[in-house]
């Protein structure tokens, strides 16, 4: 039987990460949601450098709405790991937003409000303004201060949904507090979900870096966690699934 809104046989489109690819049958779901989350310095803004890179590449248009760093650090980190986003930028196929400064504005709006009832306005007035393939947010966590965990999961809802009616495929950087703050109900709300992490082998007592695919609609997903490092040529998946 086939499912009229089946998730299988979706198109893929490459991480840009050699070898996560193979790890979630051929790349992120194209036209869908994928959150990435994790701790401080674990790699997430490398992560969605490498799906900026190689989707511009494709020549897709995407948009990186960055609500934690400049784009003059955003593009230095890029290019820091062979991944020079100024080409992409004259030619029109990448738009930063430095939404830093919106980010300020949007705290103000909100402490105005008794009830914050649209925690993602700023996003989805430029998701639906912009036509473009992709859109890469990093980081959500800064809209998501203050509403109780039902609105969050509304919104989230509601972010998705636009972001899946336009047809764009999305990465969301998520830090940890959002996702300790909100019970980790972001991740129902997403198509699929990257989680990366360090963690001490408990055999050699050596910090690990660990990628855990949490979920991935429509596709098979390591059961394991998988090893991966970064360094000057940025992320690098040092394992393949066991089964
Ligand atoms: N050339 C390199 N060699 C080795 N490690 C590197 C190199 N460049 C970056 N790193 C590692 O990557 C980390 C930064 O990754 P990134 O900025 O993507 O983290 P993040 O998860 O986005 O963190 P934050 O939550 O603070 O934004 C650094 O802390 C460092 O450990
Ligand atoms: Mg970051």
């Amino acid at each position: 039987m086939t499912l009229p809104n089946s998730d299988k046989g979706l198109e893929r489109v490459s991480t840009g990460v050699s070898g996560l690819d193979e790890l979630i049958e051929g790349g992120f779901p194209k036209g869908r949601t994928i959150t990435v989350t994790g701790g401080p310095g674990v790699g997430k803004s490398i992560l969605a450098i490498h799906y900026i890179y190689e989707a511009c590449k494709r020549g897709e248009k995407t948009i990186l709405l960055a609500t934690e760093e400049t784009p003059e650090e955003i593009k230095e980190q890029a290019s820091q790991i062979g991944k020079p986003f100024d080409k992409f930028e004259e030619d029109e196929l990448l738009i930063i937003i430095p939404a830093l400064r919106e980010r300020m504005k949007e705290v103000e709006w909100r402490r105005g409000k008794t009830s914050p009832t649209f925690i993602f306005k700023n996003p989805i007035e430029i998701i639906e303004t912009q036509d473009a393939d992709n859109i890469i947010i990093d980081n959500l966590g800064v809209y998501t201060v203050d509403v109780s965990i039902g609105t969050f999961r509304n919104q989230m809802d509601y972010l998705v949904n636009t972001i899946r009616s336009k047809k764009m495929t999305s990465v969301l950087v998520c830090d940890e507090t959002v996702d300790e703050r909100y019970s980790r109900v972001a991740l129902y709300s997403v198509h699929g979900a990257i989680e990366l992490f360090k963690r001490e082998n408990p055999f050699t007592g050596n910090v690990e870096r660990l990628i855990n695919v949490v979920k991935m609609r429509g596709s098979k997903t390591p059961l394991e966690y998988i090893r991966y490092s970064i360094d000057h040529e940025g992320i690098k998946v040092l394992e393949t699934a066991k089964q």
